[in-house]
């Protein structure tokens, strides 16, 4: 049986999942599958009336079906625009779309969520074709999709109407909140669906056009959410899909009509991107929302629950193959607890099931892409001698087997290896602030964790450690749009916070208007 499933999945139990074994679909093989078609027709065809109420085993099995439904063809549409071409139809939306009251974009937004939801069994297959999600993960994208779209539909209604300041008598002072123009949103492959639409969902109802840039591994899920975008009622050209790799990307980020980029991804992409804005003298200065890596660790003293903490880390370091900014690097244990915790730890990795991400009993599926694959493997092979534990992996996909290396000091890891491998170091009791010190000097600043029931230590975290999200006696993955807003600090992101109160602000431009009456 599936560990992470059983211990770490809000949404599907085991038992749901398991009740109706659904027919494995195609296996995923060495190389990536080809890329689907616009799926409107799978849209008209899988839209359920049902909405919500849908049952998990009715979601397993028509997300089964639509992936093996869905045709292969190639990849970009040949009408899709360049970044030039794109800008140009945004620009020209812009006004139009900046004049539609706020009421009515948060309206749209609604809407979107909506169909998000109606639609989620193509979307699904879609994240489990291109993406290789694991079905829990790809309804996760849905929901937090939705969630988006909902959340900053109610921020605008509650934050972007002028707000009336004090002055002397006489004079009216009012702060008014725009959109700037067209912004590019520019996306990962590893939320194609949710992190692809919050932005983009955020720079539209600020009364901003949007040229939105998928990553390449992953256009067909974006083309999707376009199309729903423009059914929920968002003009065609206020939102342009600009699909393609880095030259796309950089294209976009180069016009100097862009307002505003919101970016997440990598450090070293991002800061490619911010040197671009500042390129040329005669450019505006604009907005640069970056949100990127980081070397995220938990911190696990002898007062821990070792059954939690174990589960805790399975969940934080090998859900999603490890996939997500947020996963969980580097586990530091006090010495005088670690074997213990490691032999649980080992135990409870021989639970994982790898394989096809389409079939509901798998934890852990393949690797975005062969660079990915080859990046990690190389890394796993050179650290083979400090290898505390490594599982099997299924022949011939690009499966990396989830793996444990124990470090003899945590200053030794300096770099985001984004996929399913585990560092293990220990710290001796009395240091914790001083372990927290040499987190924070990597510089990185994006999660942390601290499984410990020593109030004082907790407080200790919440007043030193430089990080974004910060998780207590919990997992470190997840977060929670609108309860736990995303975002890190340092080489990790700009800020602010993505599904926080202060995001959709950034996307404007304030006007403070004076008048004397
Ligand atoms: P990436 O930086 O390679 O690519 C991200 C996007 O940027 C893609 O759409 C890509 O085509 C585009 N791009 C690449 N070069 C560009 C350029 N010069 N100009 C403009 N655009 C360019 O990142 P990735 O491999 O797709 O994603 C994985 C990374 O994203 C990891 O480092 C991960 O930690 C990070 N990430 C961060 C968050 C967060 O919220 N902090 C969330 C998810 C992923
Ligand atoms: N928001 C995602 C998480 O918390 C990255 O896992």
């Amino acid at each position: 049986s599936s560990f992470v499933h059983q211990l770490a999945d809000e949404h599907l139990s085991e038992e749901e999942l398991l009740a109706d074994p659904v027919e494995k679909i195609a296996a995923v093989g060495g190389t990536r599958h080809p890329s689907i078609p616009l799926p409107v027709d799978l849209f008209g065809e899988w839209r359920n009336s049902g909405g919500i109420d849908l049952s998990v085993r009715e979601v397993l099995v028509q997300t089964a079906q639509g992936i093996a439904a869905a045709p292969a063809t190639a990849g970009t549409d040949a009408a899709d625009p360049g970044a030039a071409e794109a800008v140009d139809r945004a620009a020209a939306a812009f006004r139009d779309w900046a004049d539609t009251p706020i009421d009515d974009r948060a309206a749209i937004l609604e809407r979107l969520a909506d169909l998000l939801e109606e639609n989620r069994i193509p979307l699904m297959a879609l994240a489990v074709k291109e993406a290789f999600k694991t079905i829990p993960d790809a309804l996760g994208e849905v929901r937090e999709a939705a969630d988006f779209c909902r959340y900053y539909a109610a921020r605008a209604r509650a934050d972007l109407w002028p707000v009336a300041l004090p002055g002397p008598t006489g004079e009216r002072n009012e702060l008014h909140m725009e959109g700037r123009g067209v912004w590019a949103t520019i996306a990962p492959w590893n939320f194609p669906l949710a992190i692809f639409l919050g932005q983009t969902a955020a720079a539209l109802v600020a009364g901003n056009a949007v040229v939105a840039k998928p990553a390449p591994q992953t256009p067909e899920i974006a083309r999707a959410a376009v199309a729903l975008a423009h059914r929920a009622g968002v003009p065609q050209d206020a939102l342009v899909l600009c699909p393609g790799g880095p030259e796309a990307g950089a294209a976009l980020v180069a016009d100097p009509r862009v307002a505003g980029v919101a970016f997440t991804g990598s450090t070293a992409t991002a800061r490619r991107i911010a040197r671009t804005l500042l390129e040329d003298e005669r450019r505006p200065l604009v907005p640069l929302i970056a949100e990127t890596g980081g070397i995220n660790a938990m911190i696990v003293d002898s007062t821990a629950l070792p059954e939690q903490v174990v589960a805790d880390v399975i969940t934080s370091a090998f859900r999603s193959a490890g996939q997500r900014c947020s996963a969980l690097r580097l586990l530091l244990l006090q010495d005088d607890i670690a074997e213990g915790v490691i032999a649980m730890l080992k135990g409870a990795m021989d639970l994982l099931v790898l394989g096809d991400p389409g079939d509901p009993a798998t934890d852990i599926g393949p690797v975005i892409d062969r660079a990915a694959y080859d990046r990690l493997m190389d890394y796993r092979a050179a650290m083979e001698p400090q290898w505390i534990k490594s599982l099997p992996a299924p022949a011939g996909g690009l499966f990396v087997p989830p793996t444990l290396i124990r470090l003899a000091d945590m200053d030794a890891l300096n770099q985001e290896w984004f996929g399913p491998i585990l560092h293990v170091a220990t710290w001796k009791a009395g240091t914790l602030g001083e372990t927290i010190a040499r987190m924070n000097a990597k510089g990185y600043g994006l999660t942390m964790g601290l499984h410990s029931r020593i109030a004082r230590s907790g407080e200790l975290a919440e007043a030193r450690a430089r990080v974004g999200n910060l998780y207590i006696n919990r997992s470190m993955i997840g977060a929670v749009v609108g309860s736990q807003p995303f975002g890190g600090e340092g080489h990790s992101g700009t800020g602010p916070k993505a599904g926080g109160p202060h995001y959709l602000q950034r996307f404007c431009a304030e006007r403070a208007v004076s008048v004397d009456t």
